[in-house]
């Protein structure tokens, strides 16, 4: 029988981790064979609420499931985690300026950072779902500096979803035969949702989808808006933002990270950049990737055409912008 796998899941008592966290016991995240201990973090006003989710996790009797710590301290959450999903933040209320969410999220994953690198296990993958989640995932990694730069990244799996459902949608076809989407930049709406190198599995073959969908004004418009601002449609229509899509994606990001990305299929991943596509380094950005062996490799050498290149280069602007505001936060 394998070892048991902790997961760490912060702000658990939340809307995401209430979805998030019956999925990883079901083995959703890490496989159906793969038995997990969960970690869950909130803070203590949420205490009793996670208290209840303990509750109902037992009371699911999930097989895989060997364990649940629910605290409210961060050193025992942390402590022998081999995954850390960050979900907890502070969120923005009405009436906030985004310096001051900025500047709560950065203390949270100022400490956080710490205690992660002091107390997870060696080789822990940490993936930060709480926005604004590339530079939450940035400032983590500045403050925990021996947590290997290649074990930390951000969601942006929920975007490349998202993509792949508009495409499968215009199209009519299952969304398993859509794939090579891919997200570049912030989890934000300057994020650029492209589909100059996706592809469509169809009984001639696999075909481009800019053959497939002859409406460039679509894919170059509406797409593109639709994706962007798929989160704020989700609130309005739910009066909540995304949780179960969130939560399903997190898994993608984990499962596809750990146990590696099909041949031919790439997904896109927040990782540090390391200059690839003209990309300033020293940012988190989300890039096309492969995985294997437990590792991420961004995909080399696609073609950029001009129109790509300038929001390519807008959504990284965007991210310089939020990175010195971080670090405004600090002094
Ligand atoms: P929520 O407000 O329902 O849950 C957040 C939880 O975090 C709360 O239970 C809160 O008590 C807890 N929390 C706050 N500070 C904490 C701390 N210091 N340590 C541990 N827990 C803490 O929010 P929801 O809907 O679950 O979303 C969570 C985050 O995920 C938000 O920041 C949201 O913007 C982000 N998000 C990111 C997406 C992505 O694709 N990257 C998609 C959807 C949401």
């Amino acid at each position: 029988a394998k070892e048991p796998v902790r997961v760490l899941v912060t702000g658990a008592a939340g809307q995401i981790g209430y979805a998030l966290v019956p999925m990883i016991a079901r083995g959703v995240m890490l496989g159906a064979d793969q038995p997990v201990i969960l970690h869950m973090l909130d803070i203590p006003p949420a205490a009793e609420a996670l208290n209840g989710v303990k509750m109902e996790l037992v009371d699911a009797a999930f097989p895989l499931l060997k364990g649940v710590v629910a605290t409210t301290d961060v050193v025992e959450a942390c402590t022998g985690v081999n995954v850390a999903v960050m979900v907890g933040g502070f969120p923005r209320k009405e009436g906030m300026e985004r310096k001051d969410v900025m500047s709560k999220n950065v203390s949270i994953y100022k400490s956080q950072a710490s205690a992660l690198e002091k107390h997870a296990a060696a080789n822990c993958k940490v993936l930060v779902v709480a926005n604004p989640a590339n530079t939450n995932a940035l400032i983590l990694k500045e403050f925990a500096p021996s947590i290997p730069e290649k074990n930390i990244s951000c969601l942006t799996r929920l975007d490349h979803n998202r993509a792949l459902g508009q495409v499968s949608e215009r199209l009519n076809v299952q969304v398993s035969d859509v794939k090579n989407v891919i997200i570049w930049g912030n989890h934000s709406s300057t994020q650029y949702p492209d589909v100059n190198h996706a592809s469509v599995k169809t009984s001639a073959g696999e075909k481009p989808v800019r053959e497939l969908v002859s409406d460039d004004a679509w894919l170059n418009g509406e797409f593109i808006t639709t994706v962007q601002q798929r989160g704020a449609a989700i609130i309005k229509a739910r009066k909540f933002s995304s949780a179960l899509s969130a939560a399903s994606s997190a898994c993608d990001h984990i499962r596809d990270w750990v146990l590696g990305t099909p041949e031919g299929t790439w997904v896109s991943m927040g990782v540090y950049s390391d200059g690839s596509y003209d990309v300033p380094s020293g940012l988190i950005y989300s890039f096309p990737v492969t995985c294997k062996n437990g590792e991420w490799s961004i995909v080399q050498g696609l073609p950029i055409d001009e129109l790509s290149r300038k929001k390519l280069d807008l959504t990284a602007q965007e991210l310089s912008e939020e990175k010195a505001l971080a670090y405004s936060c600090l002094s």
